[in-house]
């Protein structure tokens, strides 16, 4: 799909993009190269993902003009006290002089003697290692001046609930509406509620994992089986319809050329099919597939 949407940085970002979550600096290297053959121009990247270096490479090594493809990074949990500094060093990781989108990973900081991922560091006393007296809207007001810079065009956030969207709005430095939220979401984690709350401030909705991530049960669960053999298409392509009907950008993440080339192919989907989807977490539960034990809910304090 070449569809695109409008950011409210009046930047455009292509509605499909290649995740990279989960995937090997040598398998990234090939994936985004033949992603970018294949007609992707949206790579979604981060520090935390250890693979910034190959999906720079293939980047500059495509041949494609740098404008042509969107790139967004991220902002590390452990790096939350210095903003500048990490995106210079994500900017230097990937070869490129800017990201289109530079994204707040999870709204947290971390000691930096910790690993950012996969999960937050529990201590012998049970708490979580982290910074309490460093908030994300500190962290939030310090990557607004990347914009004023120039090495990151846009700037939003990811990981982040009603609440903790609620709380950055009401922060003292708050300038620069965030561009996009990306969070996990499919059928089993439709965050309705988000995505309404979102449309409504203008902020995009980013779908990371729309697949369900590895070992998916939504890629056996029958209605959307039943969708998908209805639309001649795979369950993927399903998904991945689904999540663009909703007005959501979308990232599967593929390293198999096969089903990176059958993930850009999008359908319409019809209304029906798509309130389906929508309704079908009352039947089968809401389940969060990526890190659990990463819930707001645990973390942040979320009620
Ligand atoms: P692979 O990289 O081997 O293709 P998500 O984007 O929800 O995190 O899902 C990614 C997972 O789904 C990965 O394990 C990926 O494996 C797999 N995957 C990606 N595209 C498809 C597809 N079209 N059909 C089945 N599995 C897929």
């Amino acid at each position: 799909s070449s569809k695109v949407y409008k950011l409210n940085s009046g930047e455009t970002i292509p509605a499909l993009g290649l995740g990279t979550w989960q995937a090997s600096a040598d398998d990234v290297y090939k994936a985004v190269l033949f992603a970018l053959k294949t007609g992707y121009r949206h790579i979604d990247s981060a520090l935390a993902y250890g693979n910034e270096e190959p999906v720079g490479r293939a980047i500059r090594d495509s041949g494609i003009p740098r404008k042509e493809i969107f790139v967004t990074t991220k902002l590390a949990p452990i790096d939350a006290l210095d903003p500048a500094g990490a995106l210079d060093q994500s900017l230097k990781n990937l070869g490129l002089d800017y990201v289109d989108l530079y994204l707040m990973h999870w709204p947290v900081c971390l000691n930096k003697a910790n690993k950012s991922h996969p999960g937050i560091p529990t201590l012998p006393n049970g708490k979580r290692d982290i910074v309490f007296d460093r908030d994300f809207t500190q962290t939030y007001a310090d990557m607004q001046h990347l914009v004023e810079s120039g090495k990151a065009k846009s700037i939003g956030v990811s990981n982040f609930s009603i609440k903790n969207l609620k709380k950055l709005f009401s922060s003292p430095d708050y300038k620069i509406v965030p561009t996009v939220n990306q969070v996990e979401i499919h059928p089993y984690l439709p965050q309705t509620e988000l995505l309404e709350f979102c449309k409504k401030h203008d902020i995009l909705l980013e779908a990371f994992s729309p697949l369900g991530s590895s070992n998916s049960p939504l890629l056996k669960d029958e209605t959307i089986v039943k969708i998908a053999e209805k639309n001649q298409v795979s369950v993927a392509t399903i998904l991945i319809s689904w999540a663009i009907w909703r007005g959501t950008v979308v990232l599967p993440k593929s390293v198999s050329d096969s089903r990176i080339e059958s993930n850009f192919n999008v359908v319409d989907l019809s209304d029906e099919d798509g309130e389906e989807l929508n309704n079908l977490h009352k039947v089968k539960g809401i389940k969060r597939f990526v890190s659990p034990n990463w819930d707001p809910i645990d973390v942040y304090g979320e009620d």
